[in-house]
């Protein structure tokens, strides 16, 4: 059947959101909606999700879609943005954890779970930080959501920034029901809401968050002053760093150290999921007392088991290379390529948005161009992560491109000229009349499991 046909039909109308809220008193069966419309994009080659790649996350590399399609062809989807993971005393740190540790945490961080990789990242941290006191958990989502669930009640406020990250925004509503949200990097909209929330309440905390690096627009706030707005309401700030920490900043300190504020933000929350090429997050803080008191009172830290010692030894190694010439050299690297692609874009009239950063999101705008677009540039070995709605406004699609040291500026030319070709020939198909002569699109059902 012809794409084009399909138009108005969920296949390209709905989203996810269409079936979060589903009804009925079977909770399994009523899951099925959801699966269908799942089931018909992943036939179709229009689900660009769950991909799996078939070896290490490399500028080059094979991925099978969900469907059990694979390919070949340019990672533009990961998140290894110093490209660590292979390299060579990375992987060593690895072997030797392994060989000292064996494979399991065995118990959670208050349990007898902690391990001496662990204790020495930690430390690591809080100098690299400026923040002498490192609480560590197994991933960033139980960092973000685990101090915040760790420090508030439900008599305290949180404001967000409206596009923080879910593990911040659900951190948030666990906590309390307090829960307000001002305009993205909006410092005047933060005071009023402060000014609004301490007219009436000046016996209870409110905690405001952001990140250092938002990833979805690749853009940054003005910290210090948000800090300085915080404390004259009597706020502390949280600042969640998982994007921009290692990747960005003098010597891979981030957007804090960018900004001069190393070991002047109230809170500092990441994750090692990134530039650190391992799992993991922490909490960083001036202060024994909160340290404490969020890994005994964020759940994460306390009932779910530590990070893996190989996992603490990776971030640490990635850690010492971050912070090392060569972690300059990387992320001048880096920089070469994102601003390369950022250019090749800008060349065919594309602003891609916010500042340089390792991640290049590429404006697509329709939603049904952009679901074509994606089926096109799979076929044609190109990788960038799809953004729809609800994680962006419905008619804010784009392709979220990550950079990493190890690709080429040849590379980014070449990803940018068929992410550009692709959506100017999705354009085409959707607005052509059904004899257009166009090369059809086809609804094939995606053949599985080749290669
Ligand atoms: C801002 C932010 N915080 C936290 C996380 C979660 O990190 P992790 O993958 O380590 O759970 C992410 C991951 O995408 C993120 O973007």
């Amino acid at each position: 059947m012809d794409l084009r046909d399909q138009l108005d039909s969920p296949l390209f109308t709905h989203f996810i959101a269409n079936y979060t809220h589903p009804t009925g008193p079977d909770l399994l069966a009523r899951t099925e909606a959801f699966y269908e419309w799942q089931e018909s994009r992943r036939q179709s080659g229009l689900w660009p999700y769950s991909r799996s790649l078939e070896g290490a996350p490399t500028a080059e590399c094979s991925v099978r879609s969900e469907g059990g399609v694979a390919r070949q062809g340019l990672n533009f989807g990961s998140q290894d943005y110093l490209s660590l993971s292979t390299h060579p005393q990375v992987v060593e740190a690895a072997h030797r954890a392994i060989r000292d540790y064996g494979v399991h945490s065995a118990g959670s961080g208050m349990f007898g779970g902690n391990t001496t990789p662990g204790l020495q990242l930690e430390q690591a941290l809080g100098e690299h930080l400026k923040m002498p006191h490192v609480a560590l958990f197994a991933t960033g989502w139980g960092a973000g959501f685990g101090a915040i669930a760790g420090l508030v009640r439900p008599e305290d406020h949180v404001v967000l920034d409206a596009l923080s990250h879910a593990s911040l925004q659900q951190g948030a509503s666990a906590a309390t029901q307090k829960v307000s949200r001002v305009p993205h990097l909006n410092n005047r909209a933060m005071r009023r809401k402060l000014q609004e929330l301490r007219a009436s309440d000046v016996d209870h905390g409110i905690l405001v968050v952001t990140e250092g690096l938002f990833s979805m627009d690749s853009d940054v706030p003005r910290i210090e002053e948000l800090q300085s707005i915080c404390h004259e309401y009597g706020a502390t700030l949280l600042v969640d760093v998982a994007h921009d920490l290692g990747a960005l900043g003098p010597s891979g300190t981030g957007s804090l150290g960018a900004q001069g504020l190393l070991g002047k933000v109230d809170l500092v929350v990441g994750s090692f999921s990134k530039t650190f090429s391992s799992n993991g997050g922490f909490v960083a803080t001036r202060s024994a007392a909160v340290r404490q008191f969020v890994r005994v009172m964020g759940g994460p830290h306390i009932f779910s088991n530590a990070i893996l010692p190989v996992q603490a030894a990776v971030a640490l190694e990635s850690l010492r290379i971050v912070r090392s010439p060569e972690g300059d050299a990387l992320r001048a690297k880096a920089m070469e390529n994102i601003l390369a692609l950022r250019a090749a874009f800008a060349e065919r009239g594309v602003k891609c948005l916010g500042e340089p950063s390792n991640v290049v999101p590429v404006p697509l705008g329709d939603p049904k161009v952009a679901r074509v677009a994606s089926k096109l540039v799979f076929e044609r070995g190109v990788f960038p992560n799809l953004v729809e709605y609800p994680a962006v406004r419905i008619r804010e699609s784009r392709f979220r491109m990550q950079v990493m040291s190890s690709h080429s500026v040849e590379q980014m030319r070449h990803g940018a000229q068929v992410v550009l070709d692709a959506v100017e020939e999705a354009r085409q198909l959707l607005a052509a009349p059904q004899t257009s002569p166009l090369r059809s699109l086809r609804v094939d059902a995606e053949p599985r499991a080749r290669v």
